[in-house]
């Protein structure tokens, strides 16, 4: 069991918010979702105060090595959150951390209120760092702005905060620092890396959103730098993702100083990567100390969520 701000987690594997839906995933598992949930904990897409239908497509180019994606966070807004998927939420085995972005401080301040009066939320996560819309991403990247937003509403809930941040920054390290001082529980980092995709016939961009955010195997190297100088800078926990697709990854995630590690890319996939990578991180850890029983080469899924069965 581990300790996350107070939460008893089974394992440090979680999902990356808006990289697995939940929802979906138990309408096409059904109740075998539940017996073998992938995460220890699960962290909701991002939710804004009003409804938004996203970026208009193309949203995903794939690249070398990862994929840049330009969804623009659609959701059903606050209300539609709480009236229609949070109840479903509830429902799965771990615990829930609601993921949240506003456009200004009142915003943040409204969707911070409106599910810290809600039990079913065991954390709240600040999204700070998507590079999809017009804001959230400036305020991550300016340790001061971030400060006076994480101190605004920290005194609006008791549930642990946890701050995402970005990597489109100069120094991660100074905001990760300023979202400690303001009352953050904890730092998740990182997001996507900005980036652009052009169309080979016409030279234009290709998203529909013209920039997306660069994810999967091709930024676990910055994550690794990101995190580590993150983990020398605070004290709060850090949950570190960024490309993870092996029990490896994670081990050297946790290594450089992550407390929890948050798979994303790897679950569109691997549905089951959660626990496959959860279940090869174990391995490794028990082979640190000691034993030799190591197998990340053939991952074998713990649970059979009848992934690639076509009939
Ligand atoms: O565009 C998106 O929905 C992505 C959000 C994020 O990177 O936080």
């Amino acid at each position: 069991m581990i300790d996350f701000c107070g939460l008893r987690l089974a394992h440090p594997i979680i999902n990356g918010s808006g990289t697995f839906d939940a929802i979906a995933a138990r309408r096409a598992f059904g109740d075998a979702l539940l017996e073998a949930f992938p995460f220890s904990a699960f962290v909701s897409k991002t939710i804004t105060l009003a409804p938004r239908a996203g970026n208009p497509p193309p949203r995903l180019w794939e690249a070398p090595a990862g994929m840049i994606n330009s969804i623009g966070l659609p959701n059903r807004g606050l209300d539609g959150y709480l009236e229609h998927d949070l109840p479903q939420l509830a429902r799965l085995p771990v615990p829930l951390v609601t993921n949240v972005m506003g456009s200004t401080e009142t915003e943040v301040a409204r969707l911070v209120e409106a599910v810290d009066a809600r039990d079913e939320v065991a954390a709240i996560e600040l999204n700070v760092s998507c590079p999809n819309v017009e804001t959230g991403l400036d305020i991550g990247a300016d340790p001061a702005s971030l400060g006076s937003l994480v101190r605004a509403v920290r005194r609006l809930t008791r549930k642990p905060l946890i701050v995402k941040l970005t990597p489109n920054t100069a120094d991660v390290a100074a905001v990760a620092a300023a979202a400690e001082e303001a009352g953050a529980d904890a730092v998740s980092l990182i997001n996507t890396l900005r980036a652009m995709a052009l169309d080979p016939a016409s030279g234009t961009p290709w998203l529909g959103g013209r920039t997306g955010g660069l994810s999967g195997p091709a930024i676990r190297s910055v994550a690794l730098a990101q995190v580590a100088a993150v983990a020398l800078r605070v004290s709060v926990p850090v949950v570190g993702m960024g490309g993870v697709a092996n029990g490896i990854h994670a081990k050297d995630l946790i290594s450089v100083g992550a407390v929890l590690v948050a798979v994303g890319t790897e679950s569109f996939r691997d549905p089951c990567a959660g626990a496959r990578i959860a279940r090869e991180l174990k391995s490794l850890q028990i082979a640190g100390s000691g034993s030799s029983n190591v197998n990340v080469a053939e991952p074998q899924p713990e649970v059979d969520l009848n992934c690639g069965n076509s009939s």
